[in-house]
């Protein structure tokens, strides 16, 4: 049964939701509850399989998915750290997804095990020379991602970004799908990415204050209340902890004491890859947030509360359809 919501799009249609909301698949903090969550309220919950175990320390990906599959879900993977761990791929598929979400790197090589196992491909790409991978790949859909976003991500800005993905895509592959992503947390943030030329949003930081989210209380505790500047991207902090991540992308997060002190020192962290792995390992251990990463991204400064899934996507869901039925009435002469 899927009753269609205020705002119908090419993505509520062919995907069968019945808003154009996906939740972001994001390592250690969505997990089979929140997918379900989303899913459940009418968007698309997205079960992170993050490092792929490759970082070791993952949640029993298998137990969230089955926990997910109670509603339609998505799984989704880093894919550099998938090309160390393909078996995980498998693994995933086995639980019948609707959809792999696949992010930072080429997902050409998983593309037919996806494609056979009949769940969509969905590609988020933070430059649009990107963009020609995942349409090549056969993805039904690309997240455009700004660098306003939570996590791992590079430097294009998402109101710029989206409406050039968005011709990108008109002209060269009319059929696929356009998600925004990076910095949308509310009702304006939907509204203002469908009339930029997105057929819908995922989200990350929204989510992760969120009641279903596996995000440590004491992390959205510290950060609700900052405001979108007390948050920095930068490579220094997965140098130091020794994470081989690709030198285009940088990590955004909250700013603590380590960033403040190894933030404007990219090249030395670099250099020094892995330095700091041990007192990191034992900093999450213990939950020190001057050292932890609290990972979320400017939208932080929206958020006031960690509400359920249902209520983010039913409030910000009518706030855009409000907003969207207002402007086209408005009058700029
Ligand atoms: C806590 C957190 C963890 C994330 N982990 C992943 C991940 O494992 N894989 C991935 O593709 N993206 C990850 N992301 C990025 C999201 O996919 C998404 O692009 C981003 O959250 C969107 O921007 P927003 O945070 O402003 O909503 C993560 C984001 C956050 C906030």
């Amino acid at each position: 049964m899927n009753e269609n919501g205020p705002i119908q799009t090419r993505l509520t249609r062919r995907f069968g939701i019945r808003h154009p909301v996906v939740c972001a698949p994001m390592a250690f903090v969505a997990g089979g509850a929140l997918a379900a969550g989303v899913s459940r309220a009418g968007g698309l919950g997205v079960v992170a399989g993050g490092y792929a175990g490759a970082l070791g320390a993952e949640a029993d990906l298998d137990a969230e998915l089955v926990t997910a599959s109670a509603e339609k879900f998505g799984a989704g993977f880093i894919t550099w750290a998938l090309e160390r761990s393909p078996q995980m791929l498998t693994r995933a598929l086995k639980h019948s997804p609707f959809c792999i979400v696949l992010s930072f790197g080429d997902p050409r090589p998983f593309a037919r095990e996806i494609r056979d196992s009949g769940a969509a491909l969905i590609c988020q790409v933070q430059f649009l020379s990107q963009i020609d991978l995942a349409v090549e790949a056969g993805a039904a859909a690309i997240v455009a991602q700004g660098g306003e976003a939570g996590g791992h991500g590079a430097a294009r800005s998402t109101l710029p970004f989206i409406p050039e993905a968005a011709d990108y895509l008109r002209k060269h592959s009319p059929e696929t799908l356009l998600i925004a992503a990076g910095g949308i947390a509310d009702g304006r943030g939907l509204a203002a990415a469908l009339i930029l030329g997105a057929d819908g949003v995922l989200m990350g930081t929204r989510f992760w204050a969120s009641a279903e989210a596996l995000t440590p209380r004491s992390h959205t505790d510290k950060a609700i209340g900052s405001t979108g500047d007390a948050t920095i991207r930068t490579k220094a902090f997965d140098a130091l902890r020794g994470a081989p991540w690709p030198r285009e992308y940088s990590f955004r997060i909250l700013k603590n004491k380590l960033t403040a002190e190894w933030a404007d020192r990219e090249s030395e962290a670099l250099r020094s890859f892995g330095a700091l792995s041990t007192e990191y390992a034992r900093a999450r251990a213990q939950n020190d947030l001057d050292m932890v990463a609290i990972v979320c991204g400017e939208a932080i400064g929206l958020l006031r509360d960690r509400p359920s899934a249902a209520s983010i996507v039913e409030s910000m869901v009518t706030q855009a359809a409000e907003l969207l039925r207002k402007s086209s009435s408005l009058n700029f002469t």
